[in-house]
């Protein structure tokens, strides 16, 4: 499959999030439509190990595909599952144990992880815990994570990842980079395609004036 280099997406937050969680951690919903649409079709099974406000999960079952996804924050999960239908598929535990759940082989792997600053201690896939403080602790845990993931996709489904680098200050953050070399070892890039967003008059702006994600192939 040919993969875009460039398109523009309308930018809105269709879904408001709930009152414990700030907006701007949910993935714009046209992000996950235009990939599902052109990554999928009807019935097929998609996941997404870091579920978050559930936006991956709402639009597969808008679009009619089989949302299945794991969710580490009790709360998150909680009012997401609420809202599923298929709230049966989604698991509230750290994604580092997927292996333990019976999760069927997937069509495509569609996720947006938590993100963290080079510079940074606090690491956000291990909810803060001192023990592993640190980027380099944060990215071999996405090598872990995608690693356990790799066996539950179907041949030559695709993982997506929306992923952006940062620059906070002075301190350049190329996480794109980094993502895709920790797990280097499972999965192999084949392309990348950045996303401008197009502002709609009387909605939220983005923060940044473009998003990317990035597309896998296991090895
Ligand atoms: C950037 S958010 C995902 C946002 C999502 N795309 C949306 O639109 O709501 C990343 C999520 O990963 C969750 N998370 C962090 N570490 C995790 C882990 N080890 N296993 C599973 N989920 C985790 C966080 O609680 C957070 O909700």
């Amino acid at each position: 499959m040919d993969h875009d280099n460039f398109i523009t997406l309308p930018y809105k937050l269709e879904r408001s999030a709930p009152p414990f969680e700030e907006n701007d951690i949910k993935s714009p919903e046209n992000l996950f439509r235009h990939i599902l649409k052109k990554y999928t079709k009807h019935d097929d099974h998609m996941f997404d190990p870091f579920a978050g406000l559930g936006t991956s999960l709402f639009v597969a079952e808008e679009l009619n595909r089989i949302p299945f996804g794991i969710e580490a924050e009790q709360q998150k999960y909680q009012w997401v599952a609420g809202q599923l239908e298929n709230w049966t598929h989604l698991v509230n535990d750290d994604a580092a144990n997927l292996a333990k759940y019976d999760f069927p082989k997937m069509d495509l792997i569609l996720t947006s992880p938590p993100y963290m600053l080079r510079n940074h201690k606090w690491n956000p896939v291990f909810g803060g815990d001192p023990k592993y403080a640190g980027y380099d602790k944060y990215l071999k845990r996405m090598g872990v994570i995608f690693g356990k993931a790799a066996p539950i996709m179907k041949k030559n489904a695709p993982l997506i990842i929306q992923v952006d680098n940062l620059t906070h200050g002075k301190i350049f953050t190329p996480l794109a980079r980094d993502i895709a070399n920790a797990i280097n070892k499972n999965f192999i890039q084949t392309g990348e395609t950045i996303v401008q967003w197009k502002i709609i008059k009387g909605e939220a702006k983005p923060k940044e004036a473009h998003t990317q994600f990035l597309i896998f192939k296991k090895r």
